[in-house]
């Protein structure tokens, strides 16, 4: 039976993914950073959690042993590039059969932004170390919105946003998860690069129409300037290359170049992908206020 290692198991998309192959004819490995995360996996069938911390050799390399193939998520930190580097190098020593990739939609833009480098970077050294790979480029996920802007829809029904009338492809994360379930089972996605969207380009004006239709109250989109943006950031103690980083994205996506749409998720689960309505009525609950 394969036995697939998920990095970041406990994240936005390794929890979904964890959760889309239980029950599947797979031995699932969660790799936890912090354990008290991982208590949601215990009831899950075929799903075993293993403490993994990237700085620490002893629990990469229980995590990797008997691994045949690897979801590779890397969180958003300053040093993704390295930590990326160094998972596909135990993966070669134990010589999986497969590592997919999280990487980030836009990665191989020219000359890009910072965030796409660091996942191209990542993505070539994967490219270059004979592995056979899976790079999943999603778009921007639905799920930001519950997590970055949540306590501004419940306590003021407002979403503060440096995006003008930019649109975005935002993904549902759900359907990630499934297109990962599904290129780590079947043998047809290898050395493949699959490019990620929702079924269409949104300014966050729409997504504040999915919201209000969702709670039923009206949620408006306020579009802040840049410099309002880096400074609630900075407020929030993001540190200031996460900042920087997070606004070159924002302007980039304000500019109009992240609206392209790919069918790819349809095309590989069969269905089509998940709506901001569909995600909006799922997510309501969260948005209520408290
Ligand atoms: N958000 C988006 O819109 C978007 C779009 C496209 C691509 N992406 C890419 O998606 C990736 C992030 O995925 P995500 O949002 O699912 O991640 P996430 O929710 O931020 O979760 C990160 C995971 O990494 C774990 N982790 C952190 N430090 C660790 C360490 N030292 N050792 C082991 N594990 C550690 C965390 O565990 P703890 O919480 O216990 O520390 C958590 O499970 C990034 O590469 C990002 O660029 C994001």
């Amino acid at each position: 039976m394969e036995t697939i290692l998920i990095t970041g198991a406990t994240g936005t998309v390794g929890s979904e993914t964890v959760k889309a192959l239980a029950g599947d004819d797979v031995r699932v490995r969660a790799g936890v950073h912090s354990l008290i995360k991982g208590d949601r996996f215990r009831n899950l069938p075929n799903v075993e959690m293993v403490h993994l911390d990237f700085n620490n050799p002893d629990t990469l390399k229980a995590a990797f042993t008997g691994v045949t193939r690897v979801f590779l998520i890397t969180p958003f930190t300053e040093d993704q590039v390295s930590i990326g580097k160094l998972l596909i190098d135990y993966a070669q020593e134990v010589g999986v059969k497969q590592v997919v990739r999280l990487s980030a939609l836009g990665a191989d833009a020219e000359p890009g932004i910072q965030l796409g480098r660091w996942h191209r970077e990542i993505e070539i050294y994967l490219e270059n170390s004979g592995l056979p790979y899976t790079v999943l480029r999603p778009a921007s996920f639905m799920q930001n919105f519950v997590q970055y802007s949540a306590d501004s829809i419940r306590n003021e029904d407002k979403i503060y946003m440096p995006l003008g009338q930019g649109k975005i492809g935002y993904i549902d994360v759900q359907d990630i998860a499934e297109v990962a379930r599904i290129v780590l089972t079947s043998p047809d996605h290898i050395n493949k690069i699959y490019e990620l969207t929702g079924p269409e380009a949104l300014t966050v004006n729409d997504v504040a129409h999915a919201l209000t239709q969702a709670t039923n109250r009206l949620i408006v989109y306020v579009d802040v300037p840049e410099e309002v943006a880096a400074a609630a950031m900075a407020q929030n103690h993001l540190p200031d290359w996460m900042v920087s980083a997070m606004l070159e994205l924002h302007g980039m996506a304000k500019a109009g170049y992240a609206g392209n749409i790919t069918n790819t998720v349809e095309k590989l689960t069969g269905l089509p992908a998940r709506s901001i309505y569909d995600f909006a009525g799922d997510c309501a609950t969260v948005f209520h206020p408290v």
